[in-house]
């Protein structure tokens, strides 16, 4: 028999009957052999899409069947029934518009929500012998999405910044879980997880919790993590270092020096010698050098994102030809 859709609640009556039959039915109910078992049709059920459950080892001989919404029994939780003899459908206050029930017992729910989920209870009304009415459950779950992880800040500035991290979408009826460098959350007072664990705040974002991060979104039949996420931690420069060490030089060597600050982003360099800017730039080539290149040379590492600025300076000592072996080296006062 093709797919029946019911009319919301008619034959008032009728229902009733039902309910009373069924209600004798649990009282007298006694342990049957074979196990009505309910299947999900995709067993993996997202939001939008339809679901069957498909109902196997029916019993003999059966009059008619309802479904209910949760485990009771009664009639608030009542879906829809069906009566064999006549192939009556009939739909009961828990019937929401989107439910089919099939002469065979399944029922298909169409356009799931997530009202949807949770357990459904068939009963079968068995011909004659009325003391073997069976029940069967199921759980329906709606398969969780991918999670994603969006954060009130990508680009915090090291330590200074709160980030609030928040795993997505925010859907009730799962657990969330969150991972750092692919473990658990350390327990830390910079780490703080909102009462669900869907937000994940951290005070002061330094590089050992700049990430990667990842988020799970799980229920009892499946979970889904996050692509992993990490924050472009803004920081530094940090104390630069001019290369080579090196501060004793011959005239008419070239002078090639080299400054290097830990910076996010970049740090911009700034080179200076005796106080006065020479030059911007990472490096410094000075060409054949002579005793008048003596001097104190600095170099200047800045970062406009954090706005710091740190700066290291070194000493250059030319020694003079020979034959003109006075130094003419001085620092300006
Ligand atoms: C019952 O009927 C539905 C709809 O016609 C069908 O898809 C399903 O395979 C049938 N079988 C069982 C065991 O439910
Ligand atoms: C599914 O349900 C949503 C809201 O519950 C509705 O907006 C949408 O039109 C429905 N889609 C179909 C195909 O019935
Ligand atoms: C939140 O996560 C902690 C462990 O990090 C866990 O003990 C707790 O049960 C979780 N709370 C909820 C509501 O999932």
């Amino acid at each position: 028999m093709g797919p029946l859709s019911a009319p919301p609640c008619t034959l008032h009556i009728t229902w009733k009957e039902l309910l009373l039959t069924a209600s004798l039915l649990i009282l007298r109910n006694t342990p049957t052999t074979a196990q009505v078992t309910i299947e999900a049709q995709p067993t993996k059920v997202s939001k939008g899409k339809d679901v069957l459950l498909l109902v196997h080892n029916l019993p003999q001989n059966l009059i008619g069947y309802i479904w209910y919404k949760g485990q009771k029994m009664d009639l608030h939780h009542y879906i829809i029934s069906y009566v064999i003899d006549a192939g009556t459908i009939i739909a009961g206050p828990a019937y929401s518009g989107r439910e089919i029930v099939y002469s065979n017992a399944s029922l298909l729910i169409q356009n799931v929500t997530r009202k949807d989920t949770g357990s459904y209870t068939i009963q079968t009304i068995k011909q004659g012998d009325n003391s073997k009415g069976v029940i069967g459950h199921f759980t329906l779950y709606l398969d969780i999405p991918k999670p994603s992880i969006s954060s009130s800040n990508l680009n915090p500035r090291e330590a200074v910044e709160t980030v609030i991290l928040s795993c997505d979408p925010d859907t009730q009826d799962v657990s969330y879980l969150w991972w750092i460098n692919g473990q658990s959350l350390p327990i830390s007072p910079r780490l703080q997880l909102s009462e669900n664990n869907r937000t994940l705040s951290l005070f002061g974002v330094t590089k050992d919790t700049a990430g990667p991060y990842e988020c799970e979104m799980k229920n009892t039949v499946s979970s889904s993590r996050s692509d992993p996420v990490t924050l472009n931690l803004l920081y530094g420069p940090d104390f630069p270092s001019i290369l080579p060490s090196l501060t004793d030089y011959r005239s008419g060597d070239n002078l090639y020096l080299y400054c290097f600050a830990k910076s996010n982003p970049p740090a911009e360099y700034t080179w200076t010698v005796n106080g006065k800017i020479l030059q911007t730039g990472q490096e410094l080539l000075i060409p054949h050098i002579s005793t008048k290149h003596n001097g104190i040379y600095g170099c200047s590492a800045r970062n406009s994102a954090t706005g710091k600025e740190c700066s290291t300076f070194k000493i250059v000592i030319v020694s003079a030809p020979p034959g003109n072996e006075y130094l003419s080296w001085h620092i300006p006062t």
